[in-house]
């Protein structure tokens, strides 16, 4: 996979709900070592908490349906254009991408999934790693491709699974691995 060349690298943050990744992202952004900046934030989600804390930091923020393709791709590819967006980082976005869109940001888009990938691909990762009582669970960003969280895999972090755990606790310990590897990834992949 090519990587991204550039000083600081312009990143747009897709949110659908919590946003905590997206807050990790926005406060490892701000740091002297980091070499991305988060532009700007998108969302389906009106009441997200995460975009309502980007506006807050006043980042630039922009909601679309994401149902019809036909009423905001253009709008949406534009902006991004506009800002000048190398990388987009999906976190906790909860819609398909249109392959057409994936297509035009071919290798520059990722995504972080609660679980050690290939495994539990989709929704409810915790409660069939907790199910399968498997020994570890964890977290993968990994590239967007057409197929659901099925891109090339770019950091994963693993945790072991104990006896008394429960979907709330595996939450929060993979959220908390999730922070540490997000913006490592991004690192991985930009010179
Ligand atoms: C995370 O577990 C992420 O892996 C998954 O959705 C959750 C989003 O959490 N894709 P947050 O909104 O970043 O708090």
């Amino acid at each position: 996979m090519e990587k991204l060349i550039g000083e600081k690298v312009k990143i747009a943050v897709f949110v659908s709900g919590e946003g905590s990744n997206l807050k990790n992202l926005i406060k490892f952004s701000k740091k002297k070592k980091s070499n991305f900046s988060v532009k700007m934030v998108i969302s389906n989600n009106f009441k997200s908490k995460g975009l309502l804390y980007a506006k807050k930091t006043k980042i630039i923020t922009k909601v679309y349906n994401f149902i019809n393709k036909k009423n905001y791709e253009k709008k949406l590819l534009s902006i991004l254009n506009k800002l000048d967006i190398n990388l987009i980082c999906l976190a906790g976005f909860m819609k398909i991408l249109p392959s057409s869109f994936i297509k035009k940001f071919k290798g520059k888009i990722i995504n972080i999934h609660p679980s050690l990938l290939p495994k539990y691909k989709g929704l409810n990762t915790h409660k069939r790693a907790l199910i399968n009582k498997d020994k570890y669970t964890g977290c993968t960003v990994h590239y967007v491709n057409n197929k659901l969280d099925s891109g090339k895999i770019i950091l994963q972090k693993k945790i072991r699974l104990l006896k008394k755990d429960n979907i709330e606790s595996v939450r929060k310990k993979v959220l908390k691995i999730e922070h540490q590897i997000y913006p490592k990834a991004i690192k991985k992949i930009i010179i």
